[in-house]
């Protein structure tokens, strides 16, 4: 059995022109099925699958250029050929402007019909399998893309992991720290979004404040937990892990924003913490955020030296390190972003008093200045 070469569709209102083309096409290999009229064209298309529709421009009722635009409104690709009564170059042209794929005119040539049919099916063939190919494209950029997605979220989850072990692992080996990192995070996230930071600022700082002190752990136990006065050494040891926090990370070049937040965290804003001495906005602004959540933590958590002290009494040393250690536009901010949340009178359950925090800082000998944090309240 020969090839069907594709299902052809004959519109004409004179039977006779019908039968000489859809025989020659049927000769030619084609199947053609005649339709007298436009009307009765719409009604085959609708319910059968031609690649190709030839029909004339002159017929009673809808004429050959209204089936065109109907044919071009119900979306159909089917390939059109428009058959012309010579001369008709308006009809022609106004045919190929409506989507015609070609036209032919009367009286045929026999030889140019079929050629023209030929072609008109190759174009059409080959649009769709454009179509067929830039779908095909799209949907594999589509599933490419949501690969890579899948792939990133899962490093970034090992990522995260690690970096919460490492924060972990710190926190096991000085048990006056423990879920410190985790709280000074969310508290400087919580300036962060107070000051309206980018969302990406805000992830590194949240990032910084878990691994802050991840420096420590090259720091000798007995100093970290070590109830009385410091001396030179071991003060000295304890300054070195901001410094030792980013030898520690620096391998991961994501963190690079990170790793500068940890390095100046014990920065003052009056340029005499360390480890570089640096000052006002020459400290990065996250570094100014986590030093103030650092030590309100610390603050507000238990030491070996001395109790916690009260939200309030926190606040009120914060308050009067402010512009000396701290930057008061970030004390001002997380004042005015713990009071949305927590009534300055309110006390958290660790307890403690001013006092307390008074004592140890003079019987462990902190640096000078007027707020003097041991180097273990703000850590
Ligand atoms: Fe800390
Ligand atoms: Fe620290």
């Amino acid at each position: 059995m020969a090839e069907d070469l594709g299902h052809v569709l004959d519109v004409d209102d004179e039977t006779y022109v019908r039968d000489i083309i859809c025989r020659k096409l049927s000769a030619d290999g084609y199947t053609c099925d005649q339709a007298e009229n436009a009307e009765a064209a719409l009604s085959m298309l609708s319910q059968g699958s031609y690649e190709c529709v030839l029909s004339d421009i002159n017929m009673p009722g809808m004429d050959g250029i209204e089936l065109l635009r109907n044919i071009r409104l119900a979306d159909r690709d089917v390939a059109v050929i428009m058959v012309t009564g010579a001369p008709d170059l308006d009809g022609a042209l106004e045919a190929m402007r409506l989507g015609a794929h070609d036209h032919l005119s009367k009286p045929l040539n026999l030889g140019h019909l079929s050629l023209t049919v030929e072609r008109a099916i190759e174009k059409k063939r080959l649009v769709e399998e454009n179509r067929e190919y830039q779908r095909d494209l799209e949907s594999k950029v589509t599933e490419r893309t949501r690969q890579l997605h899948e792939a990133n979220e899962e490093l970034r989850k090992l990522f995260m992991g690690s970096i919460k072990a490492l924060a972990q692992a710190l926190e096991a080996k000085d048990e006056y720290t423990q879920g410190h990192s985790e709280r000074v995070a969310e508290i400087a996230v919580g300036i962060g979004k107070y000051l309206s930071l980018e969302e990406r600022d805000v992830q590194d700082i949240w990032l910084a404040g878990l691994l802050h002190d991840i420096g420590k752990i090259g720091v000798r136990e007995s100093v970290l937990n070590k109830p009385g006065k410091l001396d030179a050494d071991e003060w000295e040891s304890i300054q070195k892990h901001p410094v030792l926090a980013e030898r520690i990370l620096a391998p991961i070049e994501e963190l690079s924003e990170v790793i500068s937040i940890v390095r100046h965290h014990h920065e003052r804003f009056d340029g005499t913490g360390y480890p570089d001495g640096i000052s006002g906005s020459g400290v990065p602004l996250g570094a100014r955020i986590l030093s103030v959540a650092d030590a309100y933590d610390a603050l507000t958590s238990k030491r070996p030296y001395r109790d916690a002290l009260s939200v309030k009494e926190a606040l009120g040393v914060l308050d009067d390190a402010s512009g000396t250690q701290f930057d008061p536009v970030i004390v001002r901010a997380f004042m005015s972003s713990t009071e949305l949340h927590m009534p300055a009178s309110e006390t958290l359950s660790r307890g403690g008093n001013l006092s307390s925090l008074q004592d140890a800082k003079y019987a462990h000998g902190a640096p000078p200045g007027p707020f003097a944090l041991r180097p273990t309240d703000q850590s």
